[in-house]
């Protein structure tokens, strides 16, 4: 199986499998618990079925949206996700050059493996930051800090994982930190040289937000389990929050908000948009898909507040699902990682660029030429 032969988020997945040790692999494939959340992400996008018009002069289409004050090229960008270069040598430098050439918006982790300097001064693109808020406040202020003088434009704080979720996959695989790999897991490193050697000939490994960052009184760098247990404040309300968005000053977002009430709470801090999402069923197992949850929240707050679809999108169809509904863009991680995993740039390139695809063919089935044609009406729940 090569790069040419992967047509679908599921083909990246097996590609990206064979390709990766065990452990890195499910790192990203896995989920909280008994991944109920995970699957039903996704399986909640056919609890309805699209209902097209036809003959409706087609031939140029517009998939373009705003959201977050940003024009995106289409209505789908790149949700922030940790540790990429883990995943390919290329990490975050492959994704942003990808979401790049096709006029998306690139999200970048506070665990992420390239620098917030070097993605502002070489990525011309939309920036979203993705915000951790920490114990230290003058952490979370210094990272702020960067963002605006590397001219980020969004900011997106966080919520659903005040603590870690359960990661069971990790547990077994000893992808933990620090690292307890069993004798199976070191064999699956150590039947995946290509990975190996690129990994240890490369750039060394960091995070790059909290490199400087050192335990209190040493000169040792905090590690993720630190970073978890130690770094991130569980007592975060919604007046910290708001104060953070203030701090800001530009458009803001909060990712992970299911509920109406949360969604209300949103709008009355003022934030630009919020991202429905269940951090791809990697936190709280049992909670329910942003899709399923998306046309409340829609209801309530919708001409209030941007509203973005994110978690379980595999397909065009159901990018163009949430859009009827009322969100005005849609976001994803493993849609893109598998990618990155098997391919780098290439591979993100060939994901992204597929999707796109898939978007424009189905509004042109559907007999819409823009995002705004979209609506309740073009839907029919079961
Ligand atoms: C490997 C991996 C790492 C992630 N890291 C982060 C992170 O650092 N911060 C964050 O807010 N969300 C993180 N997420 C969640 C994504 O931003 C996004 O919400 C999720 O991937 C959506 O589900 P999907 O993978 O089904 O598209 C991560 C997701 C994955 C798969």
């Amino acid at each position: 199986m090569r790069l040419t032969d992967c047509y679908n988020t599921e083909d990246f997945r097996k590609l990206a499998k064979r390709r990766m040790p065990a452990p890195i692999f499910h790192y990203i494939d896995g989920a909280a618990d008994d991944e109920v959340t995970y699957r039903r992400n996704t399986q909640a996008f056919e609890r309805c079925d699209l209902v097209p018009n036809v003959l409706a002069g087609v031939e140029s289409i517009d998939l373009s949206t705003t959201v977050l004050g940003q024009k995106l090229a289409m209505p789908f960008f790149l949700s922030p996700t940790a540790l990429q270069r883990l995943f390919h040598h290329d990490g975050e430098r492959a994704v942003a050059a990808a979401a790049e050439k096709f006029g998306t918006m690139f999200g970048i982790s506070s665990l992420a493996t390239v620098s917030i300097q070097e993605i502002g001064a070489t990525i011309s693109t939309p920036k979203l930051f993705q915000l951790y808020v920490h114990t230290d406040p003058g952490l979370t202020r210094s990272m702020i800090d960067r963002c605006k003088q590397a001219g980020f434009e969004a900011l997106a704080v966080t919520v659903d994982a005040i603590v870690g979720g359960n990661r069971e996959r990790d547990l077994r695989t000893g992808f933990t930190m620090p690292m307890r790999l069993n004798w199976r897991s070191l064999l699956s490193f150590a039947s995946h040289p290509r990975w190996a050697f690129n990994y240890f000939t490369h750039e060394p490994f960091e995070l790059s937000q909290l490199k400087d960052y050192v335990k209190a009184g040493t000169n040792v760098a905090v590690s993720v389990s630190e970073y978890f247990t130690g770094l991130l404040d569980q007592s975060l309300n919604w007046a910290a929050v708001e104060e953070i968005a203030k701090y800001w000053g530009g458009p803001f977002a909060l990712k992970g908000i299911m509920s109406v009430a949360d969604a209300r709470r949103a709008v009355d801090i003022g934030a630009t948009a919020i991202i429905v999402s269940n951090h791809g069923g990697r936190q709280l197992d049992g909670s329910r898909a942003p899709f399923d949850q998306l046309a409340e929240i829609v209801d309530a707050v919708g001409d209030k507040v941007e509203i973005i679809c994110d978690g379980g999108i595999r397909r065009g169809t159901h990018v163009l699902k949430a859009l009827s509904v009322g969100a005005k863009a849609c976001s994803g991680g493993r849609a893109y990682l598998y990618a990155l995993a098997a391919a780098g740039q290439h591979g993100v390139e060939r994901a992204i660029g597929l999707l796109r695809d898939e978007i424009e063919r189905d509004m042109k089935l559907m007999g819409c030429r823009s995002i705004a044609e979209l609506g309740r009406h073009n839907l029919k729940f079961r």
